[in-house]
């Protein structure tokens, strides 16, 4: 779907009924808070895209359809590779509104997103996962210029590190899906992860229409018969599986006030 035809079809908080929808928009969407957070994790993003330094990459998913290259500079990586600080912003504010406790994140990269996941909800877990070795290592790196040392990074394929993390989390409150973005591979995730979840879970997938897998995937999640609502933001798909809703619901969502810039799709 490009994002002309979502932002016709695309509902503001003026059209919704639904008062936990209503309120996810405007303490998520709508929230226009900058969190001391947010300064501290883009002047680390500033740093990486201009860092020359060349790491190997074995990317084990449908990696960056920018760049296939096995090595590539942490430049490179920071520049195209992560959730925009616009798509970061408001991770932080669904875990800021949700208050998750055991929160999991598939595809590391250089921790950025983790970072704001994690400063979102100091006090929680948060176990993030990263198949690309010496990309983990700058990741750690990362975490330690913030200071941070309560975030797991589990190294290896998601296959073989996903059982280890949920095992280890033994409930998964939050996920956010943001590596390996083949069809067959995200919905395998989802299924391992949803053994975990709860009515109160919330799973966040990224690009959902980057490529015509990745739509059908999102299609297939929806449609699971466990999930009971779902909210897609164009650029990230969240569903919910809460009782509540007794009949399913599919919400697309825009700001009230959203300016196509501000997402840099046009740029
Ligand atoms: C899009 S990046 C993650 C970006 C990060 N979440 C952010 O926004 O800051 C995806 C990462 O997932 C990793 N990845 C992809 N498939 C994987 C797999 N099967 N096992 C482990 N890591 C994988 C890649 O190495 C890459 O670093």
């Amino acid at each position: 779907m490009s994002f002309i035809r979502f932002y016709f079809a695309a509902k503001t908080k003026y059209r919704v009924h639904s008062p936990f929808v209503f309120e996810f928009i405007n303490n998520v969407l709508e929230d226009k808070r900058n969190f001391y957070a947010f300064s501290s994790v883009e002047s680390l993003r500033n740093l990486l895209k201009q860092d020359p330094k060349v790491l190997k990459v074995n990317d084990l998913g449908a990696g960056s359809s920018m760049n296939k290259g096995r090595n590539r500079s942490i430049g490179s990586i920071a520049s195209t590779s992560l959730s925009p600080p616009f798509v970061c912003k408001i991770l932080f504010k669904i875990v800021n509104h949700f208050k998750p406790e055991k929160m999991l994140e598939l595809g590391t990269s250089l921790g950025i997103s983790a970072l704001y996941q994690h400063f979102a909800a100091l006090n929680s877990k948060l176990i993030t996962l990263e198949g690309a070795e010496e990309i983990a290592d700058q990741a750690e790196k990362n975490f330690q210029r913030l200071e941070v040392d309560s975030i797991e990074l589990i190294r290896g394929n998601f296959d073989e590190t996903l059982p280890i993390a949920l095992k280890k989390l033994s409930k998964l409150d939050y996920v956010f899906l943001d590596g390996n973005h083949r069809k067959n591979a995200t919905i395998s995730y989802f299924e391992q992860c949803l053994e975990f979840a709860d009515e109160k879970s919330v799973f966040v997938l990224d690009d959902i229409y980057w490529s015509k897998e990745m739509t059908e995937a999102w299609e297939q999640i929806k449609s699971h018969p466990k999930v009971t609502l779902s909210i897609d933001l164009f650029f990230l798909g969240l569903v919910f599986f809460r009782k509540e809703n007794i009949k399913k619901e599919h919400f697309k969502l825009i700001k009230s006030n959203w300016k196509s810039w501000e997402m840099g799709f046009f740029k």
